[in-house]
């Protein structure tokens, strides 16, 4: 499903930068472990050239949020804040060789702990207003985060905001309103045209959802160290099961959701995927 670059590979299995400072100078923590990703920046700083003069982090998430992290480290040490301040999370991502676009919301990530790593150092609140409207509730993402996102990566669809911030990626009840915040930031795109729906045969059909679990979901899922069973299909009902590193992980439905998605677009736009839990 998603396709990782030799860098990303490289910086997951060999991260860099990774643990705590004790004397940090400057310690920004963004997302949660309830929503699936954390990360903790720690900063050292020297206070007479305002240098940042080494960078570590801890984090909890996937291959790609390991390294935009250790990206993100790297990028800052030896400048000063004001400097730091200009890499942007597409930055980070192109220190990578390019993220999959549902992975860019680690690169997202890495910024927003820079910012509040900067903030922590300057006295400064973060966000600095801290009765943000929250519009998905199950990521956490206020209207403000979306809008920032949205303008700096110049996001037009839902896709590409859920990609970005993870936000509408749950149960999906944000979705109204993150539409309403695009059709505001802004013109309204006259919608595509539907691709004309193959009339498959019943086998046809099993044999194409097997061939996309094959080559488009189980790839980036083992990148993952997560694995896929395809346990039966029923018509248009696809039963799998998550293995590996998938196996109960929090974000398993969005994982589903994303399989779903997958074989809606390149099989049936009917399918309905099941995960059996066992
Ligand atoms: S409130 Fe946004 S996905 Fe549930």
């Amino acid at each position: 499903m998603w396709e990782y670059t030799e860098k990303v590979k490289n910086l997951f299995l060999h991260p860099q930068n990774v643990g705590e400072i004790a004397d940090a100078d400057a310690v920004g923590e963004v997302g949660s472990i309830v929503c699936g990703d954390a990360l903790k920046l720690f900063l050292k700083i020297d206070k007479e050239t305002g240098r940042i003069t080494d960078a570590r982090f801890q984090t909890f998430g996937c291959a790609s949020a390991i390294a935009s992290s250790t990206a993100l480290t790297e990028m800052v040490k030896g400048r000063t804040l004001d400097e730091a301040l200009k890499v942007t999370n597409k930055d980070i991502a192109d220190f990578l060789g390019g993220l999959p676009e549902q992975k860019m919301h680690c690169s997202v990530m890495g910024r927003e702990a820079l910012e509040a790593a900067i903030a922590n150092y300057r006295g400064e609140a973060f966000p600095a207003e801290p009765k943000e409207k929250v519009v998905c509730k199950c990521f956490d993402v206020t209207e403000d985060k979306i809008r920032k996102v949205a303008i700096e990566n110049h996001l037009t669809t839902f896709d590409e905001i859920t990609n970005y911030t993870k936000a509408g990626g749950g149960c999906g009840e944000c979705v109204p309103d993150i539409e309403a915040i695009l059709r505001d930031l802004w013109p309204i795109k006259p919608p595509k045209k539907p691709a004309t729906p193959k009339k498959l045969t019943n086998l046809q059909k099993i044999a194409l959802i097997q061939e996309v679990i094959e080559s488009e979901v189980r790839p980036g899922l083992q990148a993952d160290n997560g694995d896929i069973e395809l346990i039966d299909i029923d018509g248009n009902k696809v039963t799998v099961a998550l293995r590996g590193m998938c196996t109960g992980c929090l974000m398993s439905d969005v994982t589903i959701k994303g399989i779903q998605d997958k074989l809606r677009e390149l099989v049936n736009k009917e399918i309905v995927v099941e995960a059996l839990i066992r």
